[in-house]
């Protein structure tokens, strides 16, 4: 038996296989991933010998409902957790189809295929991994719950809203096994450096402008990736079918907060006097750009008895000091690809 991982290769996904292999040792994963511009095998490089033995990469696309096929067929499938996606929000500003044709079209077609090899007796998991954006945004105050309505408002949030709906309706329509979860933003190793937090670290530790959107007192609720990881494997093994879980940590920073503690880490751990808050530059805003984020935890608490462990203090130092003993994984993620989204983004 298997569990069918989409996006392996990327931020959560790899932390998730790390994570789940290591807990589970009569566990087996076969890993799915289009490997996009985000998506990196060397995020997976670290798997030692008897945790490759249970772990099975397949380069494909979760469209290729071929591939899909042929995956059902040769092997058991216990059920399936799909993190693949376009996950950044300015590349849905700046190119919102393939948007579409991933989160959305991709979801239905993994649960086209979920469907035909379901088994009744057997009530295998079709676990999609949300996230907190389909709520919309929040004013200074409140919390978004499982009841909050679907108010998206970029083209990437628009299109993960979509596909958790495409979920529900295989879930109310066929009667199948499914979860979804939400999830506010994550931090930690391996995350792509088009994300606030690694590239403020890159880009201080290359004495290079920290592009603050606006006025950086947009608010997020920060959790680190293994309490995220955590909460999934909980859902996955212990969710009520068809229900909706939320994911948070109360956490909530303002980007600029986050900035300023990244740079204060990091003069303390290079001793470089060129790291200061001198970097930072206030640019354009992001188009349509949410004020606030914050999630109400409470039914994933009390239903399931999930609990962030790893306080923000100390992941952040962490995730930091990890970027800084892997600047090789950095460089090699940077390629002209990046670069030039980079100039695409940020201007010259
Ligand atoms: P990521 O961009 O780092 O990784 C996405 C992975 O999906 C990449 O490896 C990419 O190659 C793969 N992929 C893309 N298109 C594919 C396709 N058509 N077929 C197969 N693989 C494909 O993203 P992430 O930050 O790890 O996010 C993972 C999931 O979690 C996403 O669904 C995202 O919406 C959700 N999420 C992310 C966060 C966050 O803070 N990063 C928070 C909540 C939810
Ligand atoms: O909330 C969950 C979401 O978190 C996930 O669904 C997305 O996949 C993930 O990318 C993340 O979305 P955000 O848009 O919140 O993350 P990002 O790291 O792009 O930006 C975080 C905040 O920082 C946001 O308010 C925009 C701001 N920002 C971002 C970048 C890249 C800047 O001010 N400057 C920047 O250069």
């Amino acid at each position: 038996m298997s569990i069918l991982v989409t996006g392996v290769a990327g931020f959560i996904g790899s932390n998730f296989v790390y994570y789940y292999l290591r807990k589970h040792k009569d566990k087996k994963i076969i890993g799915l991933d289009k490997l996009t511009y985000a998506g990196n095998l060397d995020n997976l490089s670290k798997l030692n010998e008897e945790e490759k033995n249970r772990f099975t990469f397949i380069k494909g696309d979760i469209n290729d409902i071929e591939l899909l096929e042929k995956i059902y067929k040769e092997n058991e499938i216990e059920g399936i957790i799909n993190f693949a996606a376009e996950s950044h929000v300015d590349r849905s500003i700046h190119d919102p189809q393939i948007f579409l044709k991933t989160n959305i079209l991709g979801t239905q077609t993994l649960l086209h295929v979920f469907k035909k090899y379901y088994d009744e007796r057997k009530r295998q998991k079709f676990l999609q991994i949300s996230t907190d954006e389909v709520y919309g945004a929040l004013g200074p105050t409140g919390y978004f719950t499982e009841k909050t309505p679907l108010d998206p408002h970029s083209p990437y949030s628009a299109s993960k809203a979509s596909a958790d709906l495409i979920v529900k309706a295989y879930h109310d329509t066929y009667g199948l096994n499914t979860n979804i979860t939400r999830c506010s933003n994550n931090y930690g190793p391996y995350q792509f450096p088009e994300k606030l937090i690694p590239l403020m670290i890159n880009n201080a530790l290359n004495h290079k402008e920290l592009p603050v959107y606006g006025d950086g007192k947009q608010i997020r609720d920060w959790l680190y990736v293994e309490d995220h990881c955590k909460a999934i494997e909980l859902v996955f093994e212990k969710g009520r079918s068809g229900e909706v879980y939320n994911i948070g940590g109360h956490n909530e920073k303002e980007n600029i907060e986050i900035v300023k503690i990244i740079i204060e880490y990091l003069q303390e751990k290079t001793k470089g006097e060129k790291i200061n808050e001198g970097l930072i530059k206030h640019v354009k805003d992001r188009l349509g750009h949410d004020r606030r984020y914050a999630i109400d935890p409470t039914k994933i608490k009390e239903e399931l008895g999930w609990e962030p462990e790893t306080k923000f203090e100390e992941g952040i130092k962490r995730t930091i000091d990890w970027y800084l003993e892997n600047k090789e994984w950095m460089e090699k993620v940077i390629t002209g690809e990046y670069l030039e989204f980079y100039r695409r983004n940020y201007g010259s």
